[in-house]
């Protein structure tokens, strides 16, 4: 949720720079528009219809924006990324005469680019589909990967599709209304790209703050991108997740059963997941134990939380049906040393054992 404030909402009639970059996948190939004005879009898509996807908070931060434009405005947070919502977006296509050749684009965090690239694969059996990315979250991983899910009760992304979005416009105007929370979330995404690709990166994200990053927009461009190249790369190699890509699962296995439980941020959860799971390296990887410190330092530093209250059982019934076990293991993403990770298949009591360490400590 972004915050009122800070913004004058975003103008109409500026200079629009095109700064477009195209990364080809292969199941479709995505324009990127870096350090765009999300304005773009209405001289891009003029002769097309559009129907834009959002959220309440987005639509009333942003009103111009969708002023005269057909609008599907949801409720958001994550409660509303499940089937009933999509049946409901395709009920308002079909009022808005939506054909196959129509054009949604979902301007949001990771739940509306979900929801909008869900809809977009079954409404007439696919429509394309496009995301401006208004949290930071998003702008470095959600709206990226052409990974569409909804969630099916407790069960996060239980159903979904991948397909590629036509474009992902970024326009960093957005981020002057995001809630210090929603920065920590993003920042838990860029230090997991750190922990698993690039130790130059978390050498960098150790030796800085929260703070610096949201007064230097030179540093936060550079790092977002870097995040969007190793995303994409690994996407490219791996769309269907059979390998690498799995990777990027890193703090997310214990980090959604915690989400789901505790109803905590995505990215607080993540962060408590990737302390976990630098635990277990340590355990079964041979990870050096002081990277788990230097893991929690930097949370820190980021204002992420370290330390929350867990039920171990609880979280154990979910991961027992998580889509990344197998009969007795769990595909679990470890450390080897940061900018390092690979995929181990663990017993569920290796996981159990380090839930336990990690609940007594707290
Ligand atoms: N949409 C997120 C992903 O593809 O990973």
């Amino acid at each position: 949720m972004h915050k009122a404030g800070t913004n004058d909402d975003i103008s109409f009639g500026n200079t629009i720079a095109l700064m477009l970059q195209q990364i080809t996948f292969p199941s479709g190939t995505v324009n990127y528009y870096f350090d765009s004005k999300v304005e773009l879009l209405w001289e891009l898509f003029a002769t097309r219809q559009v129907v834009l996807i959002t959220d309440r908070n987005i639509a009333s931060l942003f009103p111009a924006l969708f002023r005269g434009r057909n609008t599907i405005v949801l409720q958001g947070g994550e409660s509303c990324k499940d089937y009933s919502t999509i049946v409901s977006i395709c009920n308002r296509l079909i009022e808005f005469e939506a054909t196959r050749s129509t054009l949604l684009i979902g301007i949001g965090g990771g739940v509306i680019t979900d929801i909008t690239g869900f809809v977009a694969s079954v409404y007439m059996r696919g429509v394309s589909f496009g995301f401006v990315p208004t949290s930071l979250l998003c702008m470095v991983d959600a709206a990226i990967g052409g990974k569409n899910g909804i969630n099916l009760g407790l069960h996060k992304n239980m159903m979904g599709t991948i397909s590629q979005p036509e474009f992902i416009l970024y326009d960093m105007r957005f981020l002057k209304t995001l809630p210090d929370t929603e920065w920590s979330n993003g920042f838990a995404e860029i230090i997991k790209y750190g922990c698993i690709f690039d130790a130059t990166m978390f050498e960098e994200l150790r030796n800085s703050t929260l703070a610096v990053y949201k007064t230097d927009s030179i540093a936060l461009k550079s790092i977002i991108d870097r995040c969007v190249q190793w995303k994409n790369t690994t996407v490219q190699t791996d769309e269907h997740e059979k390998g690498i890509r799995k990777l990027l699962n890193f703090g997310h296995t214990a980090g959604h059963a915690i989400e789901t439980l505790y109803k905590i941020p995505h990215g607080s959860a993540v962060g408590i997941g990737m302390l976990i799971a630098c635990d277990i390296s340590t355990t079964v990887n041979g990870l050096n134990a002081n990277t788990s410190w230097q893991l929690l330092l930097t949370l820190t530093q980021y204002n992420l939380p370290t330390q929350i209250p867990i039920n171990v059982p609880s979280i154990m019934s979910i991961l027992r049906s998580d889509k990344k076990r197998n009969k007795n293991t769990i595909d679990y993403i470890v450390l080897t040393a940061p900018g390092n990770a690979t995929i181990k298949p663990l017993p569920f009591n290796v996981i159990e054992n380090a839930l336990n360490t990690y609940e007594s400590n707290n």
